[in-house]
């Protein structure tokens, strides 16, 4: 296997306990979704990003860890995990797993040995001050739900920082020994299997906050300390961090050689993306692919359409998030903290097959490695009674069967959305799997095409002038080959003259992938595309050119 593994990778990012109930207790479980390792593999990803797996109150789905070095209870055992990652190493299928390290729970022992006493071992391991801070509510994450970054605690009588909610205290970095810590923690998870982690919150992490000001200090360096850490235990292993930063701090992340977080979240894309879908124009694309900056040739984006959270639209200017929530998300039921969407991409999009796979398909199309949450490959919707974020957390819908094949128990983890055009009678894995013009099937077919193309992963990505706004044209050489991705993002039929500009018409062009049968590109002068239409074309090298 290449070190760069994850250039050429397709992520499947799930939750366990909404994923497959094996034990009928209601809640998903590893032995649930190692039986259906079977259907991943045929789906054609290459690697499961878990959702966090240890012991914890879940009072934020699991983002509030109590041990790092177990698993929660509820789903399952150390074994069970060994063996998952077993079965998923006879599949080809890697493994990583959330490192939410910036904080623990707040019935982590640790931080209750911390606020019993001043001379408790763990008394530093968090960040204190006497007083109340000057900036106590500012910086806050979940506007509405979060009062404040600094809380008192009635035990310590002290104030404690958090970045998130309060149950949420933050580890204290600048103390060395958190750092030998957490290396303990990824060391401990790297020698049971898996490939690497997605780093939460990864600017919180490395962040010096002091109670007496604003301004942080950010230690950069203690990434390469866990990269070369890591490194030194398995030299293929990944982290994909979430870093939703302005683009100008976004490569001191990566590192100079991609030697502090090799991949990282494209959060600035996936805002611009829905832009686009939403004002049926290629620009916000063209713009944001164009502006992103060169990263070193290890290092790798990860695209995403949808994930756990809500779809955070704070990067947009005004007008632009305005008409992005008046589209997908116009009912205020459907936004959360001021700045975002909790619905997921099929509702989002009406139900409107040709929209959701040019979505899909623009996802794929971008530099980058691609993220997809469980559920979206059978287009599932949301359930806008359940509260904040869990609208979009609902059991995996495998069946027109009784709690849709989630598990047999009477009430569930959280209910299975039952009713309406995305219950599980209409939207379901089962039904899908046996129908060629299903979304399922759709993404059987395009994901192997996509792990087939290397240009995608590994490319030079050029973006093209297509003298249409709305259409998206990229080029991409790599070592093998090279391939054009030309994308209709407006739901009217065009037809675009690609040719002739430099390093574009050198090479005959074939479809790959398609919304249908098209005449052939020929010499790129009149490439013909039906509304939301999308082509794949590869650039075979004529002989004698
Ligand atoms: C980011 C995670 O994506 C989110 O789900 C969680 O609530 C916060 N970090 C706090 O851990």
């Amino acid at each position: 296997m290449p070190e760069r593994w994850y250039q050429q990778a397709v992520i499947y990012c799930l939750d366990v306990e909404t994923f497959q109930d094996s034990d009928g207790d209601g809640v998903g479980d590893l032995r649930g979704l190692t039986s259906r390792l079977d259907y991943l593999a045929r789906l054609g990803v290459s690697t499961l990003w878990l959702n966090p797996i240890h012991p914890t109150p879940g009072r934020d789905d699991g983002y509030d860890v109590a041990d790092y070095y177990a698993i929660d209870p509820k789903l399952g055992s150390l074994g069970d995990f060994v063996e998952l990652i077993h079965q998923c190493e006879n599949r080809g299928i890697r493994l990583i797993i959330d490192l939410v390290v910036n904080h623990t729970s707040d019935q982590h022992p640790w931080f209750s040995s911390a606020r019993e006493s001043e001379d408790s071992p763990y008394r530093d391991w968090y960040v204190w001050s006497p007083t109340e801070p000057p900036n106590a509510s500012e910086g806050v994450v979940f506007p509405g739900y979060q009062r404040g970054t600094w809380s008192f605690d009635k035990i310590a009588k002290l104030w404690y920082h958090h970045r998130f909610y309060d149950f949420q205290p933050d580890l204290n970095w600048s103390n060395p020994e958190v750092r030998d810590e957490i290396g303990r923690v990824v060391s401990f998870w790297l020698e049971l299997g898996v490939s690497g982690f997605r780093m939460d919150g990864a600017p919180f992490v490395i962040e010096e906050v002091h109670p007496d000001t604003s301004d942080r200090i950010m230690h950069y360096e203690w990434l390469n300390d866990l990269r070369d850490h890591i490194s030194w235990r398995r030299g293929d292993a990944v982290v994909l961090a979430e870093a939703n930063v302005p683009r100008e701090q976004i490569l001191e992340f990566f590192g100079p050689r991609a030697d502090r977080l090799p991949m990282m979240f494209n959060f600035a894309e996936n805002q611009q993306t829905f832009l686009a879908l939403a004002r049926e124009t290629a620009a916000p694309v063209r713009t944001a692919v164009e502006a992103s900056p060169a990263i070193p040739p290890a290092a790798s984006w990860a695209t995403f359409l949808r994930n756990h959270d809500e779809i955070d639209l704070s990067g947009l200017r005004e007008s632009e998030r305005a008409d992005v929530f008046a589209k997908f998300g116009p009912d205020q039921d459907m936004q959360l903290y001021d700045r975002g969407i909790r619905r997921r991409l099929a509702t989002m999009l009406g139900g409107d097959q040709r929209r959701i796979r040019l979505a899909y398909v623009l996802q794929l199309s971008l530099p980058g490695t691609p993220v997809i949450r469980y559920g979206e490959e059978i287009g599932m919707g949301d359930d806008l009674s359940l509260p904040q974020r869990d609208a979009i957390r609902t059991p995996m819908q495998w069946a027109d069967a009784p709690q849709g094949g989630f598990s047999p128990a009477a009430e569930t983890v959280r209910p299975v959305i039952a009713k309406g055009d995305f219950g599980y009678p209409a939207v379901n894995v089962r039904d899908q799997a046996s129908d060629p013009a299903s979304l399922l099937s759709w993404f059987q077919r395009v994901l192997p095409v996509l792990r087939e193309s290397p240009e995608f992963g590994t490319g030079k990505c050029t973006v093209l002038d297509t003298r249409d706004e709305r259409v998206l044209g990229l080029r991409y050489d790599c070592s093998t080959g090279s391939m054009l991705a030309v994308l209709n993002l407006s739901t009217k039929k065009v037809t675009v003259d690609l040719a002739p500009q430099p390093g574009v018409t050198d090479g005959f062009p074939v479809d790959v992938l398609a919304d249908r049968d098209y005449a052939d590109a020929g010499d790129l002068t009149a490439v013909e595309l039906d509304g939301s239409g999308y082509r794949w074309l590869r650039l075979t090298r004529t002989v004698g050119a």
